[in-house]
Parts: C-alpha cells; sequence; structure tokens
C-alpha cells in the first residue's frame, strides 16, 4: 500500500472529528432530557393500595360515614386525594358503599330514621346496602370499595361498579 492511500487530508480530519464530537454532545444533551420526558412511563403501574380506614370495632350495622385521604402520583401530578365510604357490617362482612350517587355523582347522605341514603340534587334514594330507589334518577347501586380486615383494622382500596 502506497502513503498515498491512506492519508486523511485536513478538510476529512476535521470533518470526522467535529462529527463525532459533536454527536457525543448531542446525545450528552439529548438523553437526560429523554430520559426525564419517559421517566414517569418507565416506572411501574400504580399498584392498588390499600387505606386503613377504621377499626372494625368501631363498625355496627348501620351505616357510619369516615373519611380519609391519601397522596397519590398521576405521572407528574402529585395531590392529595380525599375520600369517603360509608361503612357497616352485614354479619360477619365489611361492607363499605361509596358516597358518590351513582346519577350525577353528588354526595349522598345516610338518613338513619329512613334506614336509607339520599342525594339533595335530584331525590335519588338508596336503601341501606346501596340498592337504588326505583322510580327516582339513579339508575344503578352505589359502588363499592374493596376491603380487608387485618388485625382488626380496616382497610379500602378500589372502588368498585356493581350492577
Ligand atoms: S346526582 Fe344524585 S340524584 Fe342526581
Amino acid at each position: 500500500m502506497s502513503e498515498r492511500e491512506h492519508k486523511v487530508s485536513r478538510r476529512q480530519f476535521l470533518s470526522y472529528t467535529l462529527t463525532g464530537v459533536g454527536g457525543f454532545m448531542a446525545a450528552g444533551m439529548l438523553m437526560p432530557m429523554v430520559r426525564f420526558a419517559l421517566d414517569p412511563a418507565l416506572k411501574a403501574g400504580a399498584e392498588s393500595s390499600m387505606e386503613a380506614v377504621c377499626e372494625l370495632d368501631d363498625l355496627t350495622d348501620t351505616p357510619q360515614r369516615f373519611t380519609w385521604s391519601f397522596s397519590q402520583q398521576d405521572s407528574w401530578y402529585e395531590s392529595t386525594v380525599e375520600q369517603e365510604a360509608y361503612i357497616y357490617l352485614d354479619g360477619d362482612d365489611v361492607i363499605a358503599l361509596s358516597s358518590v350517587c351513582t346519577h350525577l355523582g353528588c354526595t349522598i347522605a345516610y338518613n338513619e330514621d329512613e334506614s336509607e341514603f339520599a342525594c339533595p340534587c335530584h331525590g335519588g334514594r338508596f336503601t341501606e346496602d346501596g340498592t337504588n330507589v326505583p322510580g327516582t334518577p339513579p339508575r344503578r347501586p352505589l359502588d363499592v370499595f374493596e376491603v380487608s380486615v387485618e388485625n382488626g383494622t380496616v382497610y379500602l382500596g378500589e372502588v368498585n361498579r356493581r350492577d
């Protein structure tokens, strides 16, 4: 091989060097930005968490209102979620009803004298077990929380629809 075949011109040398250095610099700047943008999506999905709400000894067969709050991370946004439920005992089972009316989402209240829930917005009514009263606006029963009891403490999780 002749020396001439391996010779790199000054222009080529500068072009290769600048392209390489420029590429490293661009990658160095872009990688953190890409990582930041994708970070929430790369994390494992939010697991269903159970929150301690009350003690089993607090409960009776009459629905009682309990409230609790927890922080929630939704991608880049962290917020505090306020929740409430009407919890009662059905034999040995713990039932936790959502207080959100299934008509248009107003907050219901329990009327102990009538033994039923009433919605202040459009006159919706639900029986003590959360069943919608026929002839009133709600077309389905109140949603129920996932419930677990451990060491005498009642934990509530996700709200589930029942039809
Ligand atoms: S929102 Fe409850 S009856 Fe309409």
